[in-house]
């Protein structure tokens, strides 16, 4: 800001700021203090609606550079040469909580990242874990209502939480994970990212792969017990956020090695698991890893709330040489996305500096609504038009996908080696014992929250289906804390 006099909002000097204009020494306030008016009005229009999920959040500018040629998989232009640099902005979070929860919290992390890219702003939307709890979209605003508060009590019921998740037992690989060693990170800085969904890559020839991404950090895994979280999460709520902006403020510049795992299309029918299950991850040893970038944030935001609060980030935002699968949740959000966006920030949350593009410049015909900035000038609104306004490419950023069949509310078709546990009791049998006992421990403990025998049951009995060992154990533990 320049330096010089206050001023109102339409910048005429301010004489007091400390005193409202009175009719007579202690007498009422008059209508015509135009300051007085104009701080209380906007003051009370400081807040913008909370994201539904993931409300809590930092975020930070970056740098992604093409470490390894992927060019025979998509043909992405920014991932077209090895040393290629693309700027990025990054928005971390915690998934349950309200804009002023604490950060130190079990609970999956957002890692949502933007690559300003020369064909457009391309946003991968995902989490600190690799699956998710549900696989169709149209549970997900059930789930979240069981995380978020209760409509008569006001507060998070655990009756609520273990309900949903007993009752859905795919969510039985994805709770395995979250109330294991991972489930509370020490630090932003301090945890992997993935896309967790499959998605297309296709290159110049037109061949299309189905893929996973996963960023891994250089910092290192580094998570809190659940007894160090609840201390951190009352010592400083803003645990996480400080973290990441003190880390850049001193150069000590986070960094993530970015690879995907690649499917040629043709294995999907036949992959021993659905592949476009969200419950589900491919194993290594099918898929290795392809490490081909690597992602440094290195700048902070100079004001949360611009770049932030305001930051709209879409599974929807696709570039050329990368596409959706036919995963159902996907679908889902490339719906909600948008249309969450067009509710919290407005319909031109598209144009605000943290959102729009950096390396190219978005030409569309829409125009208008709130808050227009008027960027279009002139230019006509229409197409065709014979006045050279901008013109479609003839080439889809993706390629078609087969499909065969009627509609109907169906499930996704069934693999098989398919079912809801075996992922979850795979990954309990590859803890440690230590890892396992802190599991049940973690499990139990919220388990005994749970006013309702047979929901514990159920839960139990989901557990013991991944692993027998897992289920006993449970068991035990649950009984000794709850009597
Ligand atoms: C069908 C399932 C899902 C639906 C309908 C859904 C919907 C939403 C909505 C409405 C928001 C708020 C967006 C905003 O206000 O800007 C959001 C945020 C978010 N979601 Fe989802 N979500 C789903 C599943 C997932 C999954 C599976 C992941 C990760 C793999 C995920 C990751 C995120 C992240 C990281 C954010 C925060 C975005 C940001 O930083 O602005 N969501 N989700």
């Amino acid at each position: 800001m320049t330096q010089g006099p206050l001023t109102t909002e339409t910048g005429a000097p301010v004489a007091d700021n400390q005193n409202s204009e009175t009719a007579g020494v202690g007498g009422p306030v008059l209508v015509q203090d135009q300051l007085l008016l104009e701080k209380l009005a906007h003051f009370n229009r400081e807040r913008i609606p909370e994201r539904v999920v993931h409300a809590r959040g930092a975020g930070a500018y970056g740098t992604f550079t093409v470490t390894a040629d992927v060019t025979g998989y998509t043909r992405a232009a920014f991932l077209s040469e090895v040393g290629k640099e693309t700027e990025t902005f990054i928005r971390f979070s915690t998934v349950a909580g309200n804009l002023g929860a604490a950060d130190a919290v079990r609970d999956p992390r957002g890692f949502s990242l933007k690559f300003y890219t020369e064909e457009g702003n391309y946003d991968l939307v995902g989490n600190n874990t690799p699956v998710f709890f549900i696989k169709d979209a149209v549970k997900f605003p059930d789930f979240i209502h069981t995380q978020k508060r209760d409509p008569y009590t006001g507060s998070t019921e655990m009756d609520n939480v273990w309900d949903f998740w007993s009752l859905s037992p795919e969510s039985t690989h994805q709770v395995t994970w979250l109330f294991g060693d991972r489930g509370i990170p020490a630090s932003y800085r301090h945890m992997d990212g993935f896309g967790s969904h499959t998605y297309q890559w296709n290159n110049e020839a037109g061949d299309a792969f189905w893929v996973k991404y996963h960023f891994k950090t250089d910092q290192g895994v580094k998570s809190l017990t659940q007894a160090e979280a609840d201390r951190l999460a009352g010592a400083d709520p803003d645990s996480h956020q400080r973290d990441l902006r003190r880390a850049i403020e001193r150069g000590d510049f986070p960094s993530w090695t970015v690879g995907v795992q690649i499917m040629p299309v043709a294995e999907a029918a036949t992959y021993r698991f659905n592949p476009f299950d969200l419950t589900k991850v491919w194993p290594h040893a099918d898929y290795p890893i392809v490490w081909f970038g690597k992602l440094e944030l290195n700048r902070n935001p100079e004001n949360v709330f611009a770049e932030v609060e305001q930051s709209i980030f879409s599974p929807a935002h696709f570039v050329p040489g990368i596409g959706p699968s036919p995963d159902k949740m996907l679908q889902g959000r490339l719906f909600a996305y948008g249309d969450a966006h067009r509710y919290r920030v407005g319909i031109n949350a598209d144009q605000l500096p943290v959102n729009r593009p950096h390396a190219t410049v978005a030409r569309t015909h829409s125009r208008d609504g709130h808050l227009y900035d008027g960027r279009h000038k002139g230019a006509k609104n229409y197409e065709p038009n014979s006045f050279g306004g901008p013109f479609q490419t003839d080439r889809a950023l993706w390629q078609p996908v087969a499909v065969s069949g009627v509609t109907g509310e169906t499930e996704a078709p069934s693999h098989a080696e398919d079912d809801d546990f075996v992922q979850a009791g795979n990954l309990y049998r590859l803890m440690t014992d230590e890892e396992r006992e802190r599991l049940i421990g973690n499990l139990a403990g919220a388990l005994s929250g749970v006013s309702r025998d047979d929901i514990v049951e159920r839960a139990i009995g989901n557990f013991r289906q991944a692993d027998g060992d897992f289920g006993k154990r449970l068991e035990a533990a649950v009984q000794a804390l709850r009597g």
